[in-house]
């Protein structure tokens, strides 16, 4: 006999028709994902006009999105669950190693590829630093060789991506460790910024009366054979968002301060930011610590 559809039977109807469903992941997660959403229908009473207005503006942020531009990753950072899936990542590595950080919109694969010591400015006259340290292995040696990218908004915290010409590359780079492991760049020194703010998440973030910025920072993605990459970013110490990211990315551990008259840097003339990453061995799950991608990556141009 045909079951009664009502507001409590409606999420066993669905699960049962996903049973059959062969991927055993997918099924989990389709199921929980339903069993959520439709909880959280119930929990708010989700009237017809709010249905809509969420559709609406899930409609805007695909819009949104283009080459350059990654409003879902937006969206997703500033819910909190970029963090939180780099959370559940981190918890997941079998030795200690450093805390993953939100890749965020503006990361770009095929960064010009650098000998260490070059800066990766190329427009900004403002003074340079020295970023240096190790790249290390659980037991603290030195892994040489490894990929190290950077990124980094300029001075005035403005990334390459949101100037006029998004397609040239600045504050860009990719390094190799040397055979201690060791890396080192010249960077501008950069600033906090507000999120993009001109699309719907931006509506959003007003619409809760949150500030939008982000603490200064710089942007790392790290890998070598044999260990789990690691996407992290090192926090300026003394930004006055430091404890209000709107992103929710910066971690006690990952806030480094920037020092004059650092003899120990290789740059010793500049202002220098010290840190040592740390790589756990890879290990049998996904080896990718990446949580978004190169927005061109995702959206293709049309046509
Ligand atoms: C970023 O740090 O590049 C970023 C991360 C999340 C949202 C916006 C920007
Ligand atoms: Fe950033």
């Amino acid at each position: 006999m045909m079951k009664a559809i009502d507001e409590n039977t409606i999420t066993d109807a669905v699960l049962e028709q996903a049973s059959s469903t062969p991927d055993a992941r997918l099924k989990q997660v389709m199921a929980s994902l339903v069993r959520h959403l439709h909880a959280f229908s119930r929990e708010v009473d989700l009237t017809p006009v709010e249905w809509l207005a969420g559709i609406r503006f899930l409609t805007e942020i695909g819009q949104k999105c283009t080459p350059f531009r990654q409003e879902f990753i937006l969206l997703s950072d500033t819910l909190g669950l970029s963090s939180l899936v780099n959370a559940l990542h981190d918890r997941r590595a079998t030795e200690s190693c450093t805390k993953s950080s939100l890749l965020g919109p503006f990361y770009r694969q095929d960064a010009p590829v650098m000998t260490l010591g070059e800066s990766i400015v190329n427009k900004s006259s403002a003074p340079q630093i020295c970023v240096y340290g190790k790249v290390v292995d659980s037991a603290g040696k030195g892994i040489p060789n490894a990929l190290v990218q950077v990124w980094e908004p300029d001075e005035t915290g403005h990334y390459d991506l949101q100037r006029h010409d998004p397609s040239e590359m600045d504050l860009r780079g990719c390094f190799r460790t040397n055979p201690d492991g060791r890396y080192y760049f010249r960077a501008v020194c950069p600033l906090g910024y507000m999120i993009p703010m001109d699309g719907p998440v931006g509506d959003m973030i007003r619409a809760q009366r949150r500030h939008g910025y982000r603490p200064a920072h710089i942007h790392f993605l790290i890998g070598a054979p044999g260990y789990r990459e690691v996407v992290t970013a090192l926090y300026i110490s003394g930004d006055d968002h430091i404890e209000s990211d709107t992103v929710f990315g910066v971690t006690e551990s990952l806030i480094a301060r920037v020092k004059r008259n650092d003899f120990a840097s290789p740059l010793p003339t500049l202002p220098s930011l010290h840190y040592d990453f740390q790589l756990a061995a890879e290990s049998r799950e996904s080896l990718s610590g990446r949580v978004g991608a190169d927005p061109s990556q995702i959206t293709k141009k049309a046509g």
